[in-house]
């Protein structure tokens, strides 16, 4: 047994995902305490109770600060090859990402870096990211594959994501993006495309994984549905067929342009849609009154220098489930860090700090399918929280772009990070 001990406060969302607006309610034990045994929370009590209660417990000191969840990133690329710093500067001079990938650039540019990389590649440049993270308090990762598009290195970036996850302590949960792009072998030809996809790529993978890791739950399947990628219905056809197979479900929707994605996948039951730009009051309201999690990705447009976000408030208002996620690519948003996500939730979309911590917790563990073992500290959970380096749990929005955190705790483990 473990006592966090020496809290300024001990913050959490309780009671599962928050929707509408029951986003933001926190419990908030000033010097709090927090026992944990065999990686679980035992036990969340007042200053000196659970060291009264255990008394040969080992103490671990939150030397005067706060105690909060382990963010859970529910949307990143995580696995890629190289970079694309020749692209930012071009954006910078004016041309917009589709025009850069219409040009062949853009998720074509990182699927040839990708394509040429040897799984040890993957994970080594993916280990550098997936430690930043953790190090600035993500304690669970998605991540996508989908700069392959072809089958044998779909399954390497497959492999790269059950390697790292493997090697911990950052936990990373799986997503096959076949359908990311249509790739050069077909070019111009997106319905055939899709077709293998459905046909051979999503049988395969589905065997593949089996094998590899017998018992496992299915990895999610995540469409880039918008104009000149996947239309509407060809989205519908892979997650549909996806579906069938036992697959759960994400989607891209509404990035660019409204197709229509958002209310397709609350029909389809997906765990998520993200992105939600573009989405209409209607697409809102069918999300709302879905199990689907709204997931909200503002480094996205941030990271491409566009001035609109996703209609936040008008998700909250509606009832949805909102999330939070960094959507870490090479394209629109390098970027590792929930709290810098919270930062900007806060001032572009207009969430409260404690919106955006619920949001980036139990909700964004909903993204997941996974807020019964992740997102809060409550007991039988799993012991993810983070020490922070400063008393208040609203600095983490407040005060941005250093890292706030000291200790990561991932299943009952400390790591010192800061
Ligand atoms: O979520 N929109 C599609 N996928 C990523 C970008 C990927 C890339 O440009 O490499 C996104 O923004
Ligand atoms: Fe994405």
């Amino acid at each position: 047994m473990k006592i966090i001990v020496d809290s300024s406060q001990v913050v959490t969302p309780s009671g599962g995902r928050q929707k509408g607006l029951a986003l933001g309610s926190l419990s908030l034990i000033p010097q709090g305490e927090v026992a944990i045994e065999d990686g679980r929370i035992y036990a969340v009590g007042q200053k000196g109770e659970l060291v009264g209660r255990f008394p040969g417990a080992e103490r671990i000191s939150a030397g005067g600060n706060a105690v909060v969840p382990g963010f859970v990133d529910p949307h990143t690329h995580l696995i890629f090859a190289g970079d694309r710093a020749v692209e930012f500067e071009m954006r910078l001079q004016g041309k917009t990402y589709m025009e850069i990938m219409a040009a062949g650039g853009g998720i074509l540019s990182t699927l040839k870096a990708t394509r040429a990389a040897s799984v040890e590649e993957l994970v080594s440049q993916a280990w550098e990211r997936a430690h930043t993270a953790f190090r600035f308090g993500t304690t669970t990762m998605e991540a996508k594959t989908g700069y392959g598009l072809d089958i044998e290195t779909e399954l390497k970036m497959l492999e790269a994501i059950i390697q790292l996850n493997e090697e911990g302590p950052l936990e990373i949960v799986p997503t096959y993006m076949g359908a990311h792009a249509i790739p050069p072998e077909y070019a111009g030809n997106p319905d055939g495309y899709t077709r293998f996809l459905v046909e051979t790529a999503l049988p395969e993978t589905r065997l593949w994984w089996q094998a590899r890791v017998p018992g496992a739950s299915l990895p999610f399947v995540d469409v880039f549905c918008e104009k000149d990628v996947f239309e509407l219905a060809q989205t519908e056809a892979i997650l549909t067929a996806a579906k069938a197979l036992g697959f759960p479900l994400k989607l891209h929707a509404d990035e660019f342009e409204n197709l229509g994605g958002a209310a397709l996948a609350a029909r389809l039951g997906a765990f998520s849609a993200d992105h939600l730009v573009k989405t209409s009051p209607a697409d809102i309201q069918a999300l709302a009154d879905s199990e689907t999690v709204a997931v909200s990705l503002p480094g996205t447009p941030f990271g491409l220098g566009q001035q609109e976000y996703s209609p936040a408030r008008a998700i909250i208002a509606a009832g949805g489930c909102l999330a939070l996620a960094s959507d870490l690519n090479p394209g629109t948003t390098w970027n590792e860090s929930m709290q810098f996500i919270q930062a900007l939730a806060c001032r572009a979309m207009k969430l409260t700090p404690a919106e955006a911590l619920a949001a980036s917790t139990i909700n964004a563990a909903a993204a997941l399918g996974m807020e019964d073992r992740l997102g809060s500290i409550e007991v039988g959970k799993q012991a993810d929280l983070l020490i922070l380096r400063v008393r208040d749990y609203r600095m983490l929005a407040y005060r941005y772009g250093t890292n706030l955190v000291s200790q990561v705790i991932k299943k009952g483990v400390v790591h010192p990070v800061g």
